[in-house]
């Protein structure tokens, strides 16, 4: 690509940042949220689906899909690597016919780390991959090196070049990977590639999120053979030929988490219809201990109450299934309500206490001590102007906006875009004074 041409984007993209800049939430606080909200598909579970579907030809469908910039983001990515997309509506068409490239760039694996996901399918569809490394974000170093050391076990050659991942690998072979921590990507990424390796591969330690199980249905309705996701035992047996398929992604755990506490810090009466409660249910420990009523309504969906001064708990964050560090930044921001003092023990970023200094701002009282935050609740957040810095700490501040006295302005909400579809209007038609101006 020309100087010039790279120039132009670059002036582009940072014309369309600006753009996303300018834009902020203003939230008038002291309503209750009352009423029946509407969970979208699971941004963390269609992004593996969407990677998945590069390990053979043909024409696959996915549905439930959520309207995110993260989504948009794969996307363009797969176009990028050969594959014709149509993004329509909730739905994804997709056909991976002709991969041209097995390349994904860092100008779009800078703004999704989850491009990395790349690596898995390209190198067993392609032999190969290039893949940018994803470098840090707000919240920590995330580094790739588990993922990496899983493929090398495999038979991957692997070296890091100008910033790239160099991947190849003549005859995949299945082995034993043991990860030293529980990466959801990183099982994700083997689970991928162990479907064409010789033999049998068993992942120990893996992570046992939902998303693990989604992306296990998935493969096996291609006609891979995988067991025990969801467990940190998983088994593949590679080999076989793959062929596409159709698939409904699962309710998103961490957007029906984020609303369960958004009700329970408003005192308010919300219906989260197609949440499940098993993907909920150290949050849901948690929320009951504060005194939030929270029940399971017919099919799928739960009913979160709460009408009596909120009661202080200690949370520390963990691998599903404990508390998971996608709602602690949204619980930080209940528990500056709660009559005492609360503890956050955040185990798996070691940066994700960003939203405290903005919480402060808006009068909470939090001490941070390492990867402790002690809260200690005062229940009087004043509304302030604040800044988002990353996903979750953008909902955080939009809870401490509904509870606060007076008006919260939060701005950088291009970071809320990426994982949260249309929220200030599902909060508008359940009570909230939130609009999006520019
Ligand atoms: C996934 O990220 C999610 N993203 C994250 O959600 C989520 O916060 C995280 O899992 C933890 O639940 C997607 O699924 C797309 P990890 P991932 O690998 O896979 C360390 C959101 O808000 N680690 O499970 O990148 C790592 O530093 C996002 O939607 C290594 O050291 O997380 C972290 O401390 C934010 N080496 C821990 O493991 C590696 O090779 C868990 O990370 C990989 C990870």
């Amino acid at each position: 690509m020309s100087l010039s041409n790279k120039t132009l984007i670059n002036e582009i993209d940072s014309l369309l940042l600006l753009e996303f800049d300018l834009q902020r939430l203003l939230i008038k606080g002291g309503v209750r949220l009352v009423g029946e909200i509407n969970v979208s598909g699971a941004k963390n579970a269609a992004l593996p689906l969407f990677f998945a579907t590069l390990l053979t030809p043909g024409k696959f469908e996915i549905t439930n899909i959520p309207r995110l910039r993260d989504i948009q983001t794969t996307v363009d990515l797969l176009k990028q690597l050969g594959a014709e997309v149509d993004y329509t509506d909730h739905s994804v068409n997709i056909s991976t016919d002709d991969l041209k490239s097995h390349e994904a760039p860092y100008d779009l694996v800078r703004t999704m780390r989850a491009s990395v996901l790349a690596l898995g399918p390209l190198l067993a569809r392609c032999g190969k991959a290039r893949v940018s490394l994803p470098g840090g974000c707000a919240i920590g170093a995330r580094p790739i090196n588990l993922h990496l050391e899983g493929m090398k076990k495999l038979g991957v050659k692997i070296s890091l070049e100008n910033g790239y991942v160099e991947a190849a690998v003549d005859s995949l072979k299945g082995d034993t990977v043991h990860f030293s921590l529980p990466t959801v990507t990183g099982t994700e990424n083997i689970m991928m590639l162990a479907t064409k390796a010789e033999g049998t591969t068993i992942i120990e330690n893996a992570a046992k999120e939902p998303e693990i199980i989604e992306l296990q249905n998935f493969l096996n309705q291609m006609g891979a053979k995988i067991s025990g996701a969801g467990t940190s035992k998983i088994t593949i047996q590679g080999g076989d030929k793959l062929k596409p398929t159709k698939y409904k992604v699962m309710p998103d755990r961490i957007e029906a988490g984020t609303f369960m506490i958004a009700a329970a810090a408003t005192g308010g009466d919300l219906i989260i219809k197609n949440a499940v409660y098993e993907h909920l249910t150290a949050l849901i420990t948690k929320l009951e201990e504060c005194g939030v009523k929270i029940e399971k309504i017919k099919g799928d969906g739960l009913r979160v109450r709460a009408y009596e001064p909120l009661k202080p708990v200690n949370i520390s964050t963990g691998p599903f299934p404990d508390f998971p560090t996608d709602c602690q930044a949204q619980m930080m921001a209940l528990l500056t309500k709660a009559k005492g003092t609360s503890t956050i023990v955040e185990n798996i970023f070691e940066n994700r206490f960003m939203h405290v200094q903005e919480l402060q701002r808006m009068g909470a009282n939090i001490e941070l001590r390492g990867n402790t935050a002690l809260i200690h609740g005062n229940g009087g957040l004043t509304g302030a102007p604040v800044m988002a810095t990353d996903l979750r700490a953008s909902a955080s501040l939009i809870i401490a906006g509904l509870i606060a006295n007076g008006v919260t302005e939060v701005n950088r909400i291009y970071h809320l875009d990426r994982g949260y579809e249309k929220i200030e209007e599902k909060l508008k038609n359940v009570g909230a004074n939130i609009d999006r101006v520019n």
